[in-house]
């Protein structure tokens, strides 16, 4: 990090995707008063998350991040962000059993509300208004007012994350995710299909596990590793002013170091990752753990030039890459980018975003994904990586709880017709309850078939 650095010398570069504020008086007030506010996360979270990614970096666990592609105040409800958990604690559960390894937990949750746009503004007919950018930022109503960025949304931004992260914080820590619980994560719609079927059995396996140990003395009452979990949160670091405000300089520990404390981990986007910008000088003067979104126009010497900017010390669990290539491009795209990496001995968790690259057009209008493309993607992420003998380290979903038809196929067979039945989305098709525990399935065979690999990798070089 340059010496330079202070939590607003992002201001001095160019900042791509800002929305332009008609009162900028009316901003640095509400700015000022979220720098007041309590943080949402604390130091010592964050620090724990790198931890944990760390080891992930050096293949000894999965990370699994997820959640809506953007938050929205309409669909703000306890029963929404149950749901969402429940599917991911399900998730997570399919994945541990299966690869054997700790699964790092981190929601697309409690703050994931900005959104970049590949235009500033959006015709409708004769009428040019401003895009929509996420409720932290305007409407998503086409009108005027609508469109024009308000900065009390901030707050009300600020406040929705701060009610979300004390709900998930009772659901980690208050008993909701103690394994026991197990066979009631199964959402409804979700128990009479394959997966709720496939998961049942999963299920009773864990409790027979679980009666063993509690045999021999071993019950969820005496661990507290069985009866709650660790759930991080994390967003896209797009509005630099929020997050400067969010930035805290850590006295509890002897860091001493910068923190944002809007989330345990922040990343930054794929149209907003240009090496001299704003976002990227922000973001490497922060300790937290960051992603970074890595499309495919992103080239190798421009990664490690980002990566040394990004984690000059080359700490494990500081960096992860979020590559988003699409189904067709990760053969050719991704493999430079992991030969660059290696070659220059640095540390970073390799996890695979198998939505962004896959979005099309139905022929009867709807932005969706088809199922089969996320998975090839997914698929093309760990056969390249074995390939190259690197480590497959997580994946990052677009999903939901709820039972919305905005991906195409899957077991459940989603059609472009029915398509119309539950579209909700606010921005990007996720993947229902179902196609997200499908996906776990499918991604824990292939974490199994590695630990095959793994253990003769070792038995090889033990003989
Ligand atoms: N604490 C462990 C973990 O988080 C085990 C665990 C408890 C767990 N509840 C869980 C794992 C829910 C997955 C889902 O990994
Ligand atoms: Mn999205």
């Amino acid at each position: 990090m340059s010496n330079s650095w202070t939590p607003d010398s992002w201001r001095k570069k160019t900042a791509l995707q800002m929305p332009e504020y008609p009162n900028l008086e009316h901003l640095n007030d509400v700015e000022k008063e979220i720098a007041s506010f309590p943080p949402l996360v604390f130091v010592g979270e964050a620090q724990r998350l790198k931890s944990s990614l760390a080891r992930v970096a050096n293949g000894e666990g999965f990370l699994l991040q997820g959640g809506d592609c953007a938050e929205s105040f309409a669909e703000f409800s306890p029963n929404n962000i149950r749901d969402t958990f429940r599917v991911l604690l399900q998730m997570a559960v399919v994945l541990t059993f299966g690869g054997g390894l700790p699964v790092v937990k981190v929601g697309r949750l409690a703050g994931q509300f900005a959104k970049p746009r590949s235009s500033d503004v959006e015709k409708q007919g004769e009428i040019v208004l401003p895009s929509y950018r996420g409720d932290i930022v305007n409407s998503i109503d086409f009108d005027e007012i609508g469109r024009r960025p308000d900065p009390e949304r901030l707050l009300k931004a600020y406040n929705q994350s701060a009610s979300t992260l004390n709900l998930l914080r009772a659901f980690a820590q208050g008993g909701f995710a103690n394994l026991e619980e197990i066979h009631r994560w199964t959402l409804g719609f979700v128990s009479n299909s394959p997966q709720g079927e496939r998961y049942e059995e999963l299920a009773g396996r864990l409790d027979e596990a679980l009666r063993f140990m509690k045999a021999c003395g071993l019950t969820a009452e005496s661990i507290q590793q069985l009866r709650e979990t660790d759930f991080y949160t994390s967003h896209e670091a797009l509005l630099l002013g929020y997050e400067e405000a969010m930035t805290r300089q850590d006295t509890i520990t002897d860091d001493g170091g910068w923190y944002s404390t809007s989330a345990h981990m922040i990343w930054i986007g794929d149209r907003t990752r240009q090496p001299d910008g704003a976002h990227v000088e922000y973001m490497q003067g922060i300790n937290n753990p960051i992603g970074l979104k890595c499309g495919p126009s992103l080239d190798p010497e421009e990664l490690i030039r980002l990566i040394d900017k990004l984690n000059a010390d080359n700490e494990p669990g500081r960096l992860t890459l979020i590559c988003r290539m699409g189904s067709e491009n990760v053969q050719e795209k991704l493999g430079p980018l992991i030969r660059a990496v290696q070659r220059e001995g640095k540390a970073v968790v390799w996890s695979c975003d198998p939505m962004h690259g896959n979005t099309i057009t139905s022929s009867n209008g709807y932005k969706t994904r088809p199922f089969d493309r996320i998975l090839s993607e997914v698929r093309g992420f760990f056969d390249i990586h074995n390939e190259e003998g690197t480590y497959a380290g997580g994946v990052h979903f677009e999903m939901t709880g709820q039972d919305v038809t905005e991906c195409l196929g899957g077991a459940q067979a989603i059609s472009e017709v029915s398509l119309a039945d539950r579209y909700h989305t606010h921005c990007d098709p996720r993947l229902n309850a179902s196609q997200a525990l499908e996906l776990a399935f499918l991604i824990a065979d292939m974490l199994k078939e590695n630990r095959g690999n793994r253990s003769t990798t070792k038995m090889a070089a033990a003989s």
